[in-house]
Parts: structure tokens; sequence; C-alpha cells
């Protein structure tokens, strides 16, 4: 399953991606199907859809207009690690390097073949190996900021 999720400026490029994922028999948790979507802010949605990609353990898409807000917000919650993509190549590597489990996508951005981004990031695995030691050392970062210890004691 993947859940998806926009802000206002992102209601028809989410409905492009649900269409697509669902002639693909994609399973789609849309997070923000509902009709009064013109005052709704990016950090909610941002942390509805962080919560449901950690509940499902799955991944998930997020969408405003420059994909940067939603980001920034979804990488507040521990766990998440979102990436605003805006090619091909930068959808594989934060799957292959970063096991990005957001991709966050601006619907206000001219981006060419958006659903060859969306691809890329879906069907694109995590390497491991080296780029496990350096996803561990993000979660120990967001555990001492938690607990309010210095981590740049360790280094
Ligand atoms: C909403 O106007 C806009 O600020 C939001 O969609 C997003 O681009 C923020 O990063």
């Amino acid at each position: 399953m993947i859940v998806i999720g926009s802000d206002h400026t992102g209601i028809d490029l989410k409905k492009m991606i649900i269409k697509y994922l669902v002639s693909k028999d994609i399973d789609i948790l849309d997070v923000t199907d509902y009709k009064d979507q013109t005052g709704d802010d990016y950090p909610d949605i941002a942390y509805t859809v962080s919560k449901s990609v950690l509940k499902n353990n799955c991944l998930g898409i997020g969408i405003c207009g420059t994909g940067i807000g939603f980001s920034i917000a979804a990488n507040k919650v521990n766990g998440i690690r979102a990436a605003v993509c805006t090619d091909k190549y930068m959808a594989q590597m934060t799957r292959k390097d970063n096991n990005a489990n957001i991709l966050c996508l601006g619907s206000r951005l001219k981006l060419d073949n958006v659903l060859d981004i969306v691809d890329e990031f879906l069907f694109t695995e995590f390497l491991g190996e080296r780029h496990q030691r350096r996803i561990d050392k993000i979660a120990q970062i967001e555990k001492c900021e938690k607990d309010g210890v210095n981590y740049g004691d360790s280094l």
C-alpha cells in the first residue's frame, strides 16, 4: 500500500497520481480524501501522512506547492525520511542511499514526467550495507535530540 496526501495546491496532481497507481493495481490510502480542501495547512497533512506511513510500514507521497514545506514538517516525525525530488535520479538515489519513505512533490513546479519520478521512487530498493550505518546515525541524532543529549559528543 502507498499512503498519499496533498494540501489544497496539489489536489489535481494527487488525483493524477492516484489514477495512475490504481491502474497499476497498487493499493492507495488517500489521507486527504475530503471535500473541503481549501484551508488546509501542509504541516497537518505531512504529519498525517507520516504517521500513516509508519503505522502501515509502507512508502508515502506528499504534495504541497513546492514539496519543501511538506518535507520539512514530515522530517520532524521520528522515523520519517522525506525527500523532495524533482527528477528521476533524485528519486532513485533517495531510495537507494537514504531509504527515504516519503516522496515529496511540488504541485507548482514544472516537473517533467512526474509519474516517472513516482515510479522510480516506488520501485527502487534501498541498498543497505554502508548506507544502513548512515540511516542508523540519522536515527541516533533523532534520539539524542529527544533525550537532550549532544550527538556531537560521540563524533
Ligand atoms: C501553500 O500556499 C504553500 O505554501 C504550500 O503548498 C507549500 O508550497 C509550502 O512549502
